[in-house]
């Protein structure tokens, strides 16, 4: 019997005794583990190329994370035929087999628990809360989908009759291809991956490029932990090169796509299409970006308003995919929100994230760094500059918290996903109007309410129509089992990771009948 599923703790930073710890394997991550170079897994062998993607620090563009094999077609092949291969054994695998991979997988990451955040910090500029809450949440998939399994292991009830026995068992699909983002680095990419490992599939990671490193001390972590060769393969390379061939390979059987709103829909696309020799429909997972709103109606506690907006909007520079990049507040108050949280924004404390006060380190690359400081450019024609605005990309890629003020609900910065420190602000004449701001993009991810008025927070549930929306509170950190994922619209396939009905979607349901 395994204990009942709980989340993992926090890390208390206040108390000394976690902070010298942290400190610790920081300083462990940057003596022994910075700047190595790491293998492809093919078939459960370390397979090494001249090509490599280099990993750096986006705090500081001269610290090297590690050097990372890129695989090209041919590697993508051999690991397509390795993964279909492994197929044909691991699908037989008892589940409670299958389920103590990530158990054990999961007890050696709680084990290292600051290492890998202290990697995360690091690699994709986590502040050191941050970094935490995204390796708890890689413990959480591991913990959570590992007891799903034992759950629908024996499928749903049906009937039978004298004369015969019916079954209703869940079967696994085939060969899976997991594509993972950088800015949940570990959580969504080992989620994404152990997800059909558990349900006996077989799986090509492809993690971004960006952050592959902390992909491969994880796919090291599932090796020893038992999963066997050609079960799962890592393999980081081209998205366009390496991505679009394992896409579109015949023997491909489900895509877990998790990234921006152009490759997800270019996946979906190319999946639709039946190439030679394919015997099945693909199965695609598409979770995709958001332009999430913070709510706030004129009753509202204005002090835990103007937090909800600032935290929604900065942790993690805003690069999460439920960041609350719009605030929409009632015109009685909405000059005294406006004021709080500019003032709170102006408190934090930003910059290189060597401490557990920082609160907002880098934004991910120069790309990212770019296209962040092109929006803030629109941000000054579409509306009033509040806080921010400013950008320091001379050591790393650094943007200040950013607010806009008295932006029209259907500006640019209100429609399109910026993904960094910059938020909007657009005022609401009454209940109504605010819901019509809120579901006037083409995305749906999560959302966030502050009121305290039953009747509102009822009319929300119904009408604001986003896949995760939180009362009286932000509209980030939705944690495993708790406030299972996804998003409606433009924003994905709502597959809910970390819920419930999430593992049967790499699965297909058989039905058995056998006379008695
Ligand atoms: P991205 O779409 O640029 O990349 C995601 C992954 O797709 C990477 O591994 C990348 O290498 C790969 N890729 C790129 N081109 C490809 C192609 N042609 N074929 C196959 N794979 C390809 O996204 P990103 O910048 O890594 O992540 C940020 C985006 O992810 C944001 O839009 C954010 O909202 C979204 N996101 C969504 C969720 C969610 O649960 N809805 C969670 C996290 C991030
Ligand atoms: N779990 C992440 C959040 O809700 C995606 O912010």
């Amino acid at each position: 019997m395994v204990v009942p599923y709980k989340h993992e703790p926090f890390t208390d930073f206040s108390v000394k005794e976690n902070r010298e710890a942290f400190e610790e394997a920081l300083k462990k991550v940057e003596k022994e583990l910075l700047g190595k170079d790491y293998d492809l897994i093919i078939n459960g062998e370390y397979v090494s190329t001249d090509d490599k993607i280099v990993s750096y620090n986006p705090a500081n563009k001269e610290e090297v994370i590690g050097r990372v094999s890129k695989a090209n077609q041919e590697l993508a092949e051999k690991a397509m035929q390795s993964a279909d291969k492994a197929f044909e054994t691991w699908r037989k695998v008892d589940p409670e087999e299958r389920a103590n991979v990530l158990f054990r997988a999961a007890a050696e990451i709680r084990r290292r628990k600051h290492e890998f955040s202290a990697l995360l910090v690091k690699e994709a500029g986590k502040p050191w809360k941050e970094a935490d809450a995204d390796t708890a949440e890689a413990i959480d998939f591991l913990e959570y989908y590992g007891r799903q399994m034992l759950e629908i292991k024996d499928g749903k009830q049906i009937q039978s009759r004298p004369i015969e026995h019916n079954q209703y068992k869940y079967i696994p699909l085939g060969v899976g291809i997991t594509i993972s983002p950088w800015n949940f680095p570990f959580a969504i990419m080992a989620g994404t991956t152990v997800a059909p490992i558990v349900t006996g599939n077989t799986v090509i990671l492809k993690p971004a490029s960006a952050t592959p490193v902390v992909a491969a001390w994880f796919a090291d972590v599932m090796l020893k932990a038992g999963t066997p060769a050609g079960v799962l393969n890592y393999l980081p390379g081209s998205g366009s090169e390496v991505g679009d061939y394992l896409v579109d390979h015949p023997r491909t059987r489900f895509i877990s796509f998790t990234g921006s709103r152009d490759v997800g829909t270019r996946i979906w696309e190319r999946a639709a299409k039946i190439q030679d020799g394919q015997k099945w429909l693909k199965r695609v997972i598409v979770e995709m970006g958001g332009k999430d709103t913070v709510c706030v109606d004129a009753d509202a506690d204005l002090d835990l308003a103007a937090q909800s907006i600032v935290y929604s909007a900065f942790g993690f520079a805003g690069q999460k995919c439920s960041a609350g990049s719009r605030a929409v507040v009632h015109q009685d108050i909405y000059d005294e929100v406006l004021d709080r949280a500019v003032k709170l924004t102006n408190e934090l404390v930003t910059g290189e994230t060597k401490d557990a006060d920082v609160y907002m380190g880098p934004v991910i690359d120069k790309g990212a760094y770019d296209k962040i400081m092109d929006y803030i450019e629109i941000g000054k024609e579409e509306g009033r500059l509040m806080a921010g605005g400013e950008g320091d990309d001379s050591k790393g890629y650094f943007i200040k918290p950013t607010i806009f003020a008295d932006l029209d609900p259907k500006a640019r910065l209100m429609q399109e996903e910026i993904f960094g420190p910059v938020v909007a602000f657009s005022k609401a004449r009454d209940f109504d109007h605010m819901l019509e701001i809120a579901n006037n993009t083409e995305y749906g991810l999560t959302g966030a309410l502050l009121t305290n008025d039953r009747d509102k927070i009822k009319r929300a549930k119904e009408d604001f129509h986003v896949g995760n929306l939180y009362f009286n509170r932000g509209c980030t950190g939705a944690i495993v089992g708790y406030q299972p994922f996804g998003g409606f619209n433009m924003s994905g396939t709502d597959s809910k990771a970390g819920g419930p009905d999430y593992l049967v979607q790499h699965m297909q349901p058989k039905t058995t009948s056998e006379g008695l």
